[in-house]
């Protein structure tokens, strides 16, 4: 068998989609779209990991629509960016790598002052902690029809991706957000068909994958990143991960990437190493917020140490369940760590921190079988979603740190 890392490093294929390497840069929703328009940090940042190497980048947070926005600064999918979008899909193009977009929506918790209903709903009644200073602090119920019409949002989204020049689409089934409120027994108590049984719950994802399969027709790769366990009690765990990639191989998905918990109630289990409380504090502007952050800290901002491919054993449950592509997420810092899932049969990694470390990670990993990112998980590049200027890594403050279009302080 070839070189491992050789294998990681030789062209690979994703639905007829030829891509220079096996590493894709995961989804890290970098702040950098003030009022939901792509800037030019923005485009710059995927530039500069289209130059380090990377085979495909990702565009975080690819809202299916405007009330799809956990705020008013995330981009949703509407013909008003498509020259800037366009724009930089193009400019990273130049670099070699490929683009995708994570299509997501955020369902029942939102602090959107722009939302244009009377709350955000999800598959079940919901408290929305989140909007509590935003003056919606309730999720109501989705009905049939709008779940259609949702579907419907996702497909018009993924149609315009594609005549935007995207070269892949990443459904958003993990994490808490819309879907996985749909397949968590915790978030959805429904008692009609989309409720109840695993199957039930995943219809409505299942929809949403066949409505964008449509959109976007068989030969464009698709993408979709799943949650193994939400990490909460009476939510999904690590058993149901294998079944629910195997209803998404069935509906057609090109690769699931391997993830885990969610970003309400327990995103410390995607994210391991250092808490994200003491940065989310210091960025919060409300003091009622950080006052209920701080009465809900311990429970939500759980331990859990850091450790190299964190998400390794569960996602070997998927890899022998499916034949469809599978992507691993999740603590890849060296060299040896891309050796050794390339050596257990996943198809492709997804880096994220390492990656804002070190945006020559490729470049460095191909060229030297050592090669250790400095990356320590202090995770607080991920407290600056929301401020300023968005994310930059604090120990390589070179790296995307705000140039001139950063986001407007004062949210
Ligand atoms: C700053 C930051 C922002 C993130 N934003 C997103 C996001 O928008 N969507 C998503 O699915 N995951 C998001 N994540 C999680 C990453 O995609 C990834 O799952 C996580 O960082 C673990 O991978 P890593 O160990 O390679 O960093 C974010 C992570 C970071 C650090």
């Amino acid at each position: 068998m070839a070189d491992p890392l050789q294998r990681c490093f030789s062209e690979a294929r994703l639905n007829g989609l030829t891509l220079r390497n096996r590493l894709i840069k995961a989804a890290t929703f970098e702040g950098k779209s003030p009022g939901g328009m792509p800037s030019e940090d923005l485009l710059r940042l995927h530039q500069r990991v289209g130059e380090g190497g990377i085979a495909m980048t990702t565009l975080a947070y690819c809202a299916a629509e405007a009330d799809g926005r956990i705020h008013e600064h995330m981009m949703h999918m509407h013909e008003g960016i498509r020259p800037a979008l366009e724009r930089l899909i193009r400019t990273v193009q130049a670099t070699g790598a490929r683009v995708s977009g994570q299509l997501g929506h955020c369902g029942n918790f939102t602090k959107n002052r722009e939302f244009t209903g009377r709350r955000p709903l999800g598959p079940s009644r919901a408290i929305n902690a989140l909007g509590l200073t935003a003056g919606m602090p309730f999720a109501g119920t989705l009905s049939q029809r709008e779940i259609r019409a949702r579907v419907e949002t996702f497909a018009r989204a993924a149609a315009f991706m594609k005549s935007a020049g995207f070269d892949a689409i990443e459904i958003h089934f993990g994490h808490g957000y819309a879907i996985s409120q749909f397949i968590s027994p915790r978030t959805n108590r429904r008692t009609d068909k989309y409720g109840g049984s695993l199957t039930n719950r995943m219809r409505f994802g299942l929809e949403v994958l066949a409505a964008v399969r449509t959109a976007v027709g068989d030969d464009f790769p698709l993408l979709g990143k799943i949650s193994m366990s939400d990490g909460v009690r009476g939510g999904i765990t690590y058993d149901d991960a294998p079944e629910i990639a195997a209803l998404l191989e069935a509906g057609g998905i090109d690769a699931i990437i391997c993830s885990g918990g969610t970003s309400s109630m327990n995103p410390m289990l995607l994210f391991r190493g250092a808490s994200l409380l003491q940065g989310l504090l210091e960025h919060e502007k409300s003091a009622f917020m950080r006052f209920g952050m701080r009465l809900a800290g311990k429970r939500m901002f759980r331990e859990y140490p850091y450790e190299e491919t964190y998400f390794l054993e569960p996602a070997k449950r998927v890899r022998d369940r499916v034949t469809c592509g599978v992507c691993y997420i999740g603590g890849v810092c060296t060299s040896a760590s891309i050796g050794t899932l390339m050596a257990e049969g996943f198809d492709f990694i997804q880096l994220g921190r390492g990656l804002l470390y070190d945006p020559d990670f490729p470049k460095h990993a191909v060229a030297d079988a050592g090669y250790v990112n400095g990356c320590t998980h202090c995770n607080r590049c991920a407290t600056l979603i929301d401020a300023a200027g968005g994310i930059h890594c604090v120990l390589e403050p070179d790296n995307f740190s705000p140039g001139a279009t950063g986001i407007p302080d004062g949210r």
